[in-house]
């Protein structure tokens, strides 16, 4: 897999799962581009890049704003001139703040608008502004959703209707794309370990082992095994996959309910377990 004189962008680039992304597509060779909310943590894993060889570029990006994504695409071609990649991927763990949590009753219209445009609508955008640039280089688009896509969580219409409709939308997006020559697929993750979630699991490590007890493969996530699945639908051995959503879970999503959660209860019984929530 070789990315050299490619050029990729990577929402939310800066820490988690897009901060592996951006990692893994320098190592590759492409020029990256680190659209985030969190200037200080792009900095710091831009310079990680620049360390590793690598080519970075940061910009302050809200996907939440058409004008700030409209923007990470003028900037991404002032700088590179190309387009070839672009990873959708921003949406923070430390986004779920109260007013995206809840049931169709409780989360406010206020909530859900706000939620709604960067799960969703921002994917919507990033498309229409880097979807010509993408297009002269047979370009890929590649939208994070989630198994929270796949299956549904109570008490979460935001974030479970935002990442079913990623894939929704990456199956419409593929259809149009497609003709002329790019290619467009989500990957849905487990449960991965981000720097963020090593601090919540540092004080609670029984929780994590109840965590990883749930997977077939008993680990959960890191960022490289998403980054690996992303790098991997972005190469020329990919090049007849279009409008998939590629489940990267270990396994979690594959199990009969029943007998999961009689697995689980009997686990529970038998260890001394913390809840996670
Ligand atoms: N970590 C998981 O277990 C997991 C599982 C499934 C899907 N996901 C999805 O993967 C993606 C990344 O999640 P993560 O766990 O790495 O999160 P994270 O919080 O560790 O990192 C998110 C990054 O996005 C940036 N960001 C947040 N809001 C932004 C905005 N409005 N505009 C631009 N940048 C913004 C943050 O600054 C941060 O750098 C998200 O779409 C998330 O829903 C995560």
């Amino acid at each position: 897999m070789d990315f050299s004189e490619k050029v990729t962008i990577v929402t939310g680039g800066a820490l988690g799962i897009g901060g592996g992304i951006s990692r893994k597509f320098a190592e590759k060779g492409s020029k990256i581009v680190i659209a985030d909310i969190d200037l200080d943590s792009a900095n710091i894993n831009s310079k990680k890049i620049e360390d590793m060889g690598g080519k970075c570029e940061v910009i302050k990006t809200d996907v939440s704003k058409s004008k700030d994504i409209e923007n990470m695409v003028k900037f991404t071609i002032e700088k590179y001139g190309r387009i070839d990649n672009l990873i959708q991927n921003a949406f923070s763990t430390g986004n779920f703040s109260e007013e995206f949590s809840g049931s169709a009753m409780k989360v406010s219209e206020e909530g859900w608008d706000k939620g709604i445009a960067m799960l969703q609508k921002a994917i919507f955008l990033g498309a229409k502004f880097a979807g010509k640039e993408l297009i002269k280089n047979n370009g890929n688009i590649i939208n994070i959703s989630s198994v929270h896509g796949l299956l549904m969580s109570k008490n979460a219409i935001v974030y479970e209707s935002g990442k079913s409709a990623v894939i929704g939308m990456t199956k419409q997006m593929a259809c149009d794309f497609g003709p002329l020559g790019v290619r467009v697929n989500a990957i849905c993750p487990g449960h991965i370990v981000t720097e963020k979630m090593e601090v919540r699991w540092k004080e609670m490590p029984k929780g994590l082992r109840f965590f990883e007890e749930q997977y077939p493969v008993r680990r959960t996530g890191v960022p490289e095994d998403i980054a690996n699945g992303v790098a991997f639908l972005c190469s020329e051995e990919a090049s007849f996959i279009t409008g998939h959503s590629l489940v990267i879970d270990g396994g979690l999503s594959i199990q009969l309910q029943e007998d999961f959660g009689v697995d689980q209860a009997k686990y529970a019984q038998s260890h001394d377990v913390e809840f996670p929530y």
